[in-house]
């Protein structure tokens, strides 16, 4: 692909639309020292001096596509409490466009993790694993029903706090069966539920959750393979991504194209959040018409961006112009064809 369809592909994402549906959460930050122990148990006492929230989960998903210039819609589920309403807040300011379905019944899953003198010393975890009451069900899939057609691409956010769930996935595929246009659905996988995943689009595990799901010990290109075929048996999923860490990504269209990404070599800060920039930049991709290569070609760029920065971040259109034009072309291998 040359550099000036690339920038162009990069352009053309704007203004596409991705529905996010799943588990959406708050993860929050209290940042300080230590001077003493306390005297009620041998514990550090933290004097916080800053406090952070930032959106996580599904809301990072959707986060990543604004940023690329996507519209995104995020369906999820809060609780009647301050997380919930911090988490509204936080969704506006990312210019988000939201369907929150309050359960009085359950909190909004919360991560506080608690950081002295730049160490993590506590996590401390606010959830209600389950899935949606019977109320909320039905008002969930009301609404779904009432926007599907407006959005050729959803990815199902499932970090395993019970929305994505057994019920929820039958119903959701049978709706989408009755769509003008069926939707592309794709899902970044939890191990513990890889069959609800039958027959979506595509699959974006990593290496360890793509071992989990085929049963084997994944090291090599030969175990990739070996995986990625095992989990189309599996699954009879139509398309699969493997993200490989700094070793890239082998994508499969059936199980008879197997291609290669190479990353390239750069300053790695923090890689938390990659995956959720992969499968955000793929779906929005997607809706903007291109082809699966060329938005996995995208999406290695921005996670490129994104594990060059400190913290869960985004990349912008403009840093993945600039990636674009600083990075060589990544050199494409076929595995199988
Ligand atoms: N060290 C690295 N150097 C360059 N690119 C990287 C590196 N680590 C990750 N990436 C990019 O991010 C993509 C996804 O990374 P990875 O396979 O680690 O996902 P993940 O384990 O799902 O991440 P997450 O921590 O968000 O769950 C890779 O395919 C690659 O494009
Ligand atoms: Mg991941």
């Amino acid at each position: 692909m040359t550099l000036e369809k690339i920038h162009c592909a990069i352009e053309s994402l704007k203004g596409h639309k991705v529905m996010i549906i799943g588990d959406l959460m708050l993860d929050h930050y209290m940042i300080g020292g230590v001077d003493r122990i306390s005297p009620e148990a041998p514990v550090p006492v933290v004097r916080v001096e800053s406090e952070t929230s930032l959106l996580g989960g599904a809301g990072n998903v959707a986060r990543n596509i604004a940023s690329l210039g996507g519209e995104a819609l995020l369906v999820a589920t809060v609780g009647h409490d301050e997380a919930g309403d911090t988490l509204e807040e936080l969704c506006n300011e990312a210019q988000l466009t939201t369907k929150l379905i309050r359960d009085p019944s359950r909190p909004t899953t919360k991560k506080t993790r608690i950081i002295a003198s730049n160490q993590q010393v506590v996590r401390v975890d606010q959830e209600l694993v389950r899935p949606l009451q019977d109320r909320e069900f039905e008002e969930l899939f009301k609404y779904l029903q009432s926007i599907i057609n407006d959005f050729p691409v959803i990815i199902l956010s499932d970090y395993g706090k019970g929305f994505i769930c057994r019920e929820f996935i039958d119903r959701f595929m049978d709706m989408i069966k009755e769509c003008d246009r069926r939707p592309l659905v794709l899902v970044d996988p939890k191990t513990v539920n890889y069959d609800l995943y039958k027959n979506v689009d595509l699959l974006t595990p990593n290496t360890k959750e793509a071992g989990e799901g085929a049963g084997i010990l994944v090291a090599d290109r030969e175990t990739v393979i070996r995986a990625g075929e095992a989990l189309f048996e599996r699954l009879d999923c139509k398309n699969l991504l493997i993200t490989m860490g700094g070793d890239g990504m082998a994508l499969f269209e059936g199980t008879e194209s197997i291609r290669h990404i190479p990353t390239f070599a750069r300053k790695v800060f923090d890689v938390t959040g990659a995956g959720d920039t992969v499968i955000a930049t793929i779906a929005l991709a997607l809706s903007a018409g291109m082809d699966l290569l060329t938005a996995c070609t995208l999406a290695n760029y921005a996670a490129g961006v994104v594990v060059g920065q400190v913290g869960a971040a985004t990349a912008s259109s403009s840093d993945l112009n600039d990636a674009v034009d600083e990075l060589p072309e990544p050199d494409v291998s076929i595995w199988k064809e």
